[in-house]
């Protein structure tokens, strides 16, 4: 099933998700739903707070951001209760944007390098080390779930520059091919 995303200006997107357990009602159901949702939206990550449920969720699917030949480059995963316990390396530039601000892309400085601590669907734990693209998909659902967003690590000015817009996202003006619920309508 196809879930409505949570648009920009939603109190939602500020909160941090609760950590949850094996018996959360309807995990299955809810991550089978979110990866139905974030292909149909053609995104490579979504974290729940984006469909309305604050709770310490994320997937994720990098191998959607390489070519053919070079998939198993990326990586599927479900993260619940991540918890980054390091980020190292060089700061890099890559340009970001997210379901929950379509139309709204600005290159993002994050470390190369991230250290996570996770449950996977079968909630098995496993500590694990990610680079480049995976890792970049990873710190940014990881913000989702802490209440963050990527315009977050924009510098001021830049942020300021995108409020108009920002504001007109909240309200649903904005151009955009997947289902959302705009909390200004
Ligand atoms: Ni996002």
């Amino acid at each position: 099933m196809i879930l409505p995303i949570v648009a920009y200006g939603d109190p939602i997107l500020r909160k941090v998700g609760a950590e949850i357990t094996k018996d959360y009602p309807g995990l299955e159901k809810l991550i089978d739903d979110m990866y139905e949702t974030m292909v149909k939206a053609k995104g490579v990550g979504l974290a729940a707070p984006q469909i309305n449920k604050s709770i310490k969720l994320f997937i994720i699917d990098s191998t959607r951001m390489y070519d053919e030949e070079e998939k198993n480059e990326g990586l599927k995963e479900v993260f619940i209760n991540p918890v980054i316990t390091k980020e190292t390396g060089d700061d890099w530039p890559y340009e970001e944007g997210c379901l929950s601000i379509p139309s709204i892309r600005e290159d993002v400085y994050r470390k190369d390098k991230v250290k996570i601590e996770y449950y996977d669907r079968a909630f098995k734990h496993h500590k694990r080390e990610f680079t480049g693209l995976t890792a970049r998909v990873i710190q940014h659902e990881y913000d989702h779930v802490i209440g963050k967003l990527f315009i977050d690590h924009l510098k001021p000015l830049k942020k300021n520059l995108l409020k108009g817009k920002l504001d007109k996202i909240s309200k649903g003006i904005v151009d955009v091919d997947y289902k959302m619920k705009f909390p200004k309508v």
